[in-house]
């Protein structure tokens, strides 16, 4: 039997602005060893909460969540077993890629200078995303497809059980758009990870195991 990695049963979260925008109201979800799940849902409907909320990036109001069975504290879970990639890349962008698919290993605390394990692993990730040419370069002078292929190496560096997604594709073209759906979908199998990602693209969705659809603050039955 799969181990289960990630399981959320019952999530409730408000924002508390102005007026009380009740976004999810009773999320469960499993996720087990090797499995891809594909989160859909119009724009607005909470499902970058729910990744931000599922990688301890953001508090809960009711609901249980748990890791890999971990009682750490949420940065050393987030640091030891989730990998990000956002719409938004998120790079930094006056660090070099080299530097920004690094960044996971010095938050996490470990050594990050040349020849460091974790070096070695970002040369080679990088080289596996097809950037070896650009490391040196700083995240700013490359293309939006260039900066999501550094994403998905920098989600990988820590060797994380988890990749959580959101619209990686979103702020892509067409080409774009399959080339990271493929290095994505490819890695999370090669590297035997689990993944979660929220997505507008019914192709990429398509290629999950399993797909949600969030609406209204619940999952379509
Ligand atoms: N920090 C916040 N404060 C208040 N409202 C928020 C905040 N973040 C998101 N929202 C609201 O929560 C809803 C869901 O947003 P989001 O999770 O980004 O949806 P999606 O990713 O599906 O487009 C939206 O109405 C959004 O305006
Ligand atoms: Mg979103």
């Amino acid at each position: 039997m799969k181990e289960v990695v990630l399981k959320a049963v019952n999530l409730h979260k408000s924002y508390k602005t102005f007026d009380d925008l009740h976004i999810l109201k009773g999320i469960s979800l499993t996720l087990k060893q090797n499995e891809s799940i594909a989160i859909m849902g119009s724009s607005g409907a909470g499902k970058t909460t729910l990744l931000h909320i599922l990688g301890t990036l953001e508090s809960f109001d009711s609901g249980k969540i748990n890791i890999l069975n971990s009682s750490s504290k949420n940065n050393e879970i987030r640091n030891k077993h989730i990998g990000f990639i956002f719409q938004a890349y998120n790079l930094i962008d006056d660090l070099t890629l080299l530097e920004n698919v690094l960044m996971p290993a010095l938050i996490a605390r470990k050594n990050i200078l040349s020849k460091s394990p974790a070096y070695k692993r970002a040369l080679n990730l990088l080289k596996e995303v097809g950037l070896t040419k650009r490391k040196n370069h700083l995240a700013k002078e490359l293309s939006g497809g260039e900066k999501q292929r550094a994403t998905i190496a920098r989600a990988f560096l820590n060797d994380p059980d988890i990749i959580l997604a959101d619209e990686p594709s979103g702020n892509l073209d067409f080409k774009n758009s399959e080339i990271i759906h493929k290095l994505l979908i490819d890695s999370v199998k090669k590297y035997n990870k689990s993944l979660i990602i929220a997505t507008h693209d019914k192709k990429l969705a398509a290629l999950c195991d399993k797909i949600y659809y969030l609406e209204n603050g619940k999952f379509l039955k």
